[in-house]
């Protein structure tokens, strides 16, 4: 894919928890950053297809590169940011000021799918299944829900299950009441509440730009005897080479969830690849809970590369495929 005579310059930023840990920041705080191994395996692909890698690190790095007068061709973004829910539009944000393309989603898709109640509300209106939901902030809103038990809990804005127990599947008055006090204190931002799905769980693939993107594949999250119960939570997430199974599923379900998950996609917007996290309610219907469109790209651990490795698709293709995509974007 090298451009006649020039080599094509790809810069990456990215938020490594390694640094954040370093300046004192905790370690469930940090959960969603990046470690070494990622970055490192980005580099290779992107050195691989016979380009310039060229490792700018966070924003702030970014904002130091570009005010001494750094560009770069593309930039592979996958900086997750750390204050606000514009956290992850921010450097779509700065390098759209300066006019350089990036890989995955701008500014808007971002921040809309970082906050689960605002998409919710958007592909509600569109009729993709969701459970019925509140987004709350205080006792009045509390009181208000007339929502049937069993209910569920979690940050409105949060990812890698931080928040996220068996205690998220709530069946009384009393335990909504203590765990929305928890999650608020806890995490600082509204809590979404919404009606719990008993049903299967799949996380979709999703691969390209609106009429480009199709879905890769679907992997069913089976939690193992030994994991916490309810969800794919926290705990499950960090041990899932214990407590969790992955199996590739094709059946009518299955087939559904690509479809809700595909529209999903289109209708926020989203680019060059992400994933999409599905249950099924109690007549086996898949619901929409969460998109992540920056969806972790551990080559080992994260669920989409996973899902990769499943369907044959290596973890150079997935990342070329990502590059080829947000080319697609450029004039060049
Ligand atoms: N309404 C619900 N009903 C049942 N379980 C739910 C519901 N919402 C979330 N869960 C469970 O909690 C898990 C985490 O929720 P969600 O995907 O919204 O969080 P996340 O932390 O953003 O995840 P990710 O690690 O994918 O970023 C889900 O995978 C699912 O097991
Ligand atoms: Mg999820």
């Amino acid at each position: 894919m090298s451009r006649v005579g020039k080599k094509l310059k790809i810069g990456i930023t990215y938020d490594l928890r390694d640094d954040y840990l370093k300046e004192g920041f905790g370690f469930e705080e940090t959960a969603e950053f990046d470690l070494p191994d990622t970055i490192e395996a980005i580099e290779k692909v992107i050195i691989d297809n016979g380009f310039q890698a060229d490792r700018i690190g966070n924003i702030k790095g970014l904002a130091r590169r570009l005010v001494a007068g750094n560009r770069w061709d593309l930039v592979f973004n996958i900086a997750e940011g750390l204050h606000g829910f514009g956290r992850e539009a921010q450097v779509p944000a700065l390098l759209e000021a300066y006019n350089i393309p990036y890989t995955f989603s701008d500014p808007l898709g971002h921040a809309l799918s970082l906050h689960k109640g605002m998409t919710k509300h958007v592909l509600r209106d569109l009729g993709i299944p969701t459970p019925d939901f509140a987004v709350v902030n205080n006792q009045t809103d509390i009181d208000k829900i007339n929502l049937p038990f069993p209910l569920f809990a979690k940050p409105v804005a949060e990812g890698t299950g931080k928040g996220i127990t068996s205690f998220s599947k709530i069946t009384t008055r009393k335990n909504l009441q203590k765990i929305y006090k928890k999650l608020l204190k806890t995490f600082k931002q509204p809590v979404l509440i919404e009606t719990y799905l008993p049903g299967r769980e799949f996380t979709v693939g999703i691969l390209g730009t609106g009429k480009d993107a199709r879905a890769l594949g679907v992997l069913e999250v089976i939690l193992k005897p030994a994991a916490e119960k309810n969800a794919y939570s926290y705990e499950n997430k960090e041990h899932y080479d214990r407590l969790v199974e992955y199996i590739l599923v094709k059946d009518d379900e299955a087939q559904k969830a690509m479809e809700i998950s595909l529209m999903a996609w289109r209708a926020l917007d989203l680019k060059d690849a992400g994933r999409i996290d599905l249950r099924s309610d109690a007549k086996g219907v898949p619901h929409f809970m969460e998109v992540n469109s920056l969806a972790g790209l551990n080559p080992v651990r994260s669920d989409l590369p996973i899902l990769c490795s499943k369907i044959g698709m290596s973890y150079h293709k997935l990342i070329t495929s990502i590059i080829k995509s947000a080319l697609k974007r450029t004039k060049k």
